[in-house]
């Protein structure tokens, strides 16, 4: 377990997840099973895993399941308890004893930055995590641990980042950096949705950030969708403080999106034990 003075990890979940309408509309993206375990489960069991203890999510309108998945049910476990399910009674007290949690509601979807930004007065004044639940990472040593050790060793703000297709760079945030050590970038720009962009680095649902961020966050003018975007307070940062960008070793998958979900619900399916031999067979069967 790290020893590192960072403790707390910020998920933030009041988007309206528009790309994965109509299932979104009454059921958060969050709360969408992977395998057996909704979305934001995978990320909390990262957090914890990367010595992470306290867990703030930022929840809006229509969130509520969240908070009721991560609660005890005393119902459900009495249930369980009298009909002997031992084996379910343990998994649902691991989710809710996972770690502590803490929820802050955003009004308004007024985009990631502001959602980051109101989480202000609960993170005092320490560097912290933010996990966007969408990106799934698939790693021998979590990703978020992997950050942190290098957070640890220039104490600065550390953006996970992940090699792109050139064609695909201008859907994402990219960094224009230099190489200071096998897998960690200075970053010298960024550039959200560029039209050319200057590498094709980009940034990924991961961050560690220094408080340093609030101050520029409440400096960000709206950016594109008329949304505080966490990149442009990126940039302001930069001219304060060093920020780097770290290229984690693992698997990623974008499941806030319908076809990385899937690709996200096969591979994770195949290294199930239970499921693993019996699946194969069935996509082996599709003769694709
Ligand atoms: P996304 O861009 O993925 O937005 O936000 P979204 O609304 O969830 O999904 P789409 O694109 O419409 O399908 C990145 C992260 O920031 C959070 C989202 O919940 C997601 O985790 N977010 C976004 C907020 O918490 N508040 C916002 O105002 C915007």
């Amino acid at each position: 377990m790290t020893t590192s003075i960072i403790k707390k990890a910020v998920f933030p979940a009041a988007g309206f997840g528009t790309r994965f309408l109509p299932a979104t509309k009454a059921i958060p993206k969050e709360m969408l099973p992977l395998v057996d375990k909704p979305l934001i489960q995978y990320g909390v069991e990262e957090a914890k895993a990367s010595g992470l203890s306290e867990i703030i999510i930022v929840t809006g309108m229509g969130k509520t399941a969240i908070e009721d998945h991560f609660d005890t049910s005393f119902e459900l476990e009495k249930l369980l308890q009298e009909k002997e399910k031992f084996e379910l009674l343990k998994m649902i007290e691991n989710v809710s004893g996972l770690v502590h949690f803490a929820y802050t509601r955003q009004k308004k979807p007024l985009g990631l930055g502001h959602a980051i930004l109101i989480t202000k007065n609960l993170i005092n004044n320490e560097p912290f995590a933010v996990f966007l639940g969408d990106d799934i990472i698939d790693a021998k040593v979590p990703a978020m641990k992997q950050m942190i050790e290098v957070h640890d060793k220039y104490k600065s703000t550390v953006l996970a980042v992940q090699k792109v297709p050139k064609n695909q760079a201008h859907l994402y945030g990219v960094i224009k950096g230099k190489k200071v050590a096998p897998g960690v970038y200075k970053v010298l720009d960024l550039v959200e949705k560029p039209k050319n962009p200057p590498s094709n680095l980009a940034i990924i649902g991961r961050y560690i950030l220094t408080p340093g961020i609030f101050p520029a966050l409440e400096k960000t003018q709206p950016g594109s969708g008329g949304e505080i975007q966490l990149t442009d307070a990126l940039k302001i940062l930069i001219s304060t403080q060093d920020i780097y960008a770290y290229e984690f070793e693992g698997s990623r998958y974008d499941a806030g999106d319908k076809l990385g979900f899937l690709k996200a619900n096969v591979s994770l399916a195949l290294k199930r034990p239970e499921l693993r031999a019996e699946f194969k067979k069935f996509l082996k069967g599709l003769k694709l």
